[in-house]
């Protein structure tokens, strides 16, 4: 079912739980989905119920407002155990876990090692809209911004900053920036 995607290389999906829907890295092994999850509701959902749907888009701004909890123009399907993201394509399965600890140099919290297993697919369709370097540079500032939410580290604003100069020279423009860059303002 995972034929198309590369072994060992890190891919951003949306994963949908029980209540939730957050961007997430995941990597191929095998027939399996890894991805690494730090406290939060989808940690939460997981912990109570391990079912997920596993779904793609080529929509950067749809990842991001799942990272930051915007509103999405999306309508969520419910069956049996999942839920998903009506008309985008992906999977639904079942999650092993375990939890352990994790440790940088802010200090130490839990996190859960996730092996998703695909049990069926989810059919759905993507918008015909090529790669887009602004969407590059989107994508990598949402994911410092949220390490800058939840580790307060403010090193992370400078290369947020910088990140964004790229983001506007290749014509990105979205609300949703603006509002990344409203908080970042506000934290240094
Ligand atoms: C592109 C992208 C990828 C992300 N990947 C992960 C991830 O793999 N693991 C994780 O814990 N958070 C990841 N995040 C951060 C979460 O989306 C964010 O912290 C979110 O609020 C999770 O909390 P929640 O489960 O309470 O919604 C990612 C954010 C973005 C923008």
């Amino acid at each position: 079912m995972l034929d198309d995607l590369q072994e060992g290389k890190v891919y951003e999906v949306l994963l949908v739980t029980a209540s939730n829907v957050t961007p997430v890295g995941v990597v191929r092994r095998g027939d399996a989905l890894e991805f690494k999850l730090f406290p939060g509701r989808s940690f939460e959902d997981l912990l109570k119920w391990p079912f997920a749907s596993i779904q793609m888009t080529n929509d950067v701004e749809l990842l991001v407002r799942f990272a930051l909890n915007m509103s999405a123009n999306v309508n969520i399907a419910k069956d049996g155990n999942h839920r998903w993201i009506e008309g985008i394509p992906g999977w639904h399965g079942s999650v092993e876990y375990k939890l352990e600890k994790w440790r940088d140099k802010l200090g130490e919290s839990e996190v859960l090692l996730g092996r998703f297993i695909p049990r069926g697919t989810i059919p759905g369709s993507l918008k015909p809209v090529p790669v887009s370097r602004a969407d590059c540079y989107l994508l990598e500032m949402a994911v410092h911004f949220t390490r800058l939410l939840v580790s307060g580290d403010h090193s992370l604003a400078s290369r947020i900053l910088e990140l964004y100069r790229e983001y506007r020279r290749f014509g990105g423009d979205s609300e949703v920036v603006d509002y990344i860059i409203e908080q970042v303002k506000k934290a240094v």
